[in-house]
């Protein structure tokens, strides 16, 4: 299958400098990223804490492009609104931490923001299908949730193309057509992306790629030539 839609590539700031996150970010910008990831932690969804809403809209004001949150969090269903009102472009909740996965989705959208699903590494991709209709962006989590720096679990690679697969046959079937992203979450370098574009994934995460490299520059365009580069089976 072939995906028509370009690559973006978001820049996730869970291992920048936090003490000087505003230059971390314009450093984001400056390397050519379309998007700032931030992963909001809570130390019990995941191991560790990183920040909450607070921090997202001081982040959000001084941002020129759009960010998108990725709440590991505990109970989703119950925070979720305090994370609506951040003013995020996007917010991805986890299959895994809701008991009312229909309902958050509906609540983001109605919100007029756009509404992602992540799925850990384990929880199976059919997941998306009873809630298809609401999703603009779905993340695969290529690694377990919690920390930077991991590798890429390689099995994911057939969990991206049966998402698209899923897409594909709900359009069949209903006459809809979805236009949903792919995005992929972790491990995700300039070895990698080739492996997850010829999956079909649209979207990636950029953690220690991005922010460990004197280059970050160098990177994203790497990646980009390699992702435009990669023919799509
Ligand atoms: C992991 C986070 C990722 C992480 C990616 O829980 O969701 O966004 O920052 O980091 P790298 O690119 O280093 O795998
Ligand atoms: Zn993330």
């Amino acid at each position: 299958m072939e995906s028509l839609k370009k690559l973006k590539i978001e820049a996730s700031i869970l291992n920048a400098d936090y003490l000087h996150l505003g230059d971390e970010i314009k450093r984001a910008v400056d390397a050519g990223a379309d998007f700032i990831h931030l992963d909001v932690m809570d130390g019990n969804f995941v191991p560790e804490i990183t920040f909450g809403q607070t921090m997202i809209k001081h982040i959000i004001k001084h941002s020129d492009i759009p960010v998108h949150a990725h709440l590991m969090i505990q109970n989703t269903d119950e925070q979720l609104p305090s994370y609506i009102k951040t003013g995020a472009d996007l917010i991805i909740i986890h299959a895994e931490s809701s008991r009312q996965m229909y309902r958050c989705l509906q609540l983001i959208k109605n919100n007029n923001i756009k509404a992602g699903l992540a799925l850990n590494p384990a929880t199976p991709i059919s997941y998306i299908e009873n809630v298809l209709e609401l999703l603009d962006y779905i993340l695969i989590m290529t690694v377990e949730p919690g920390f930077g720096g991991q590798l890429l679990i390689e099995s994911m690679l057939l969990k991206i193309k049966n998402a698209l697969r899923i897409i594909e046959e709900y359009g069949k079937k209903t006459g809809k057509i979805i236009s949903c992203d792919i995005g992929v979450d972790g491990g995700i370098n300039e070895q990698t992306i080739k492996k997850v574009v010829n999956a079909g994934a649209n979207i990636i995460i950029l953690g220690t790629a991005l922010y460990n490299s004197n280059e970050p520059a160098k990177v994203v365009s790497n990646i980009r030539k390699t992702a435009e580069n990669t023919l799509i089976i």
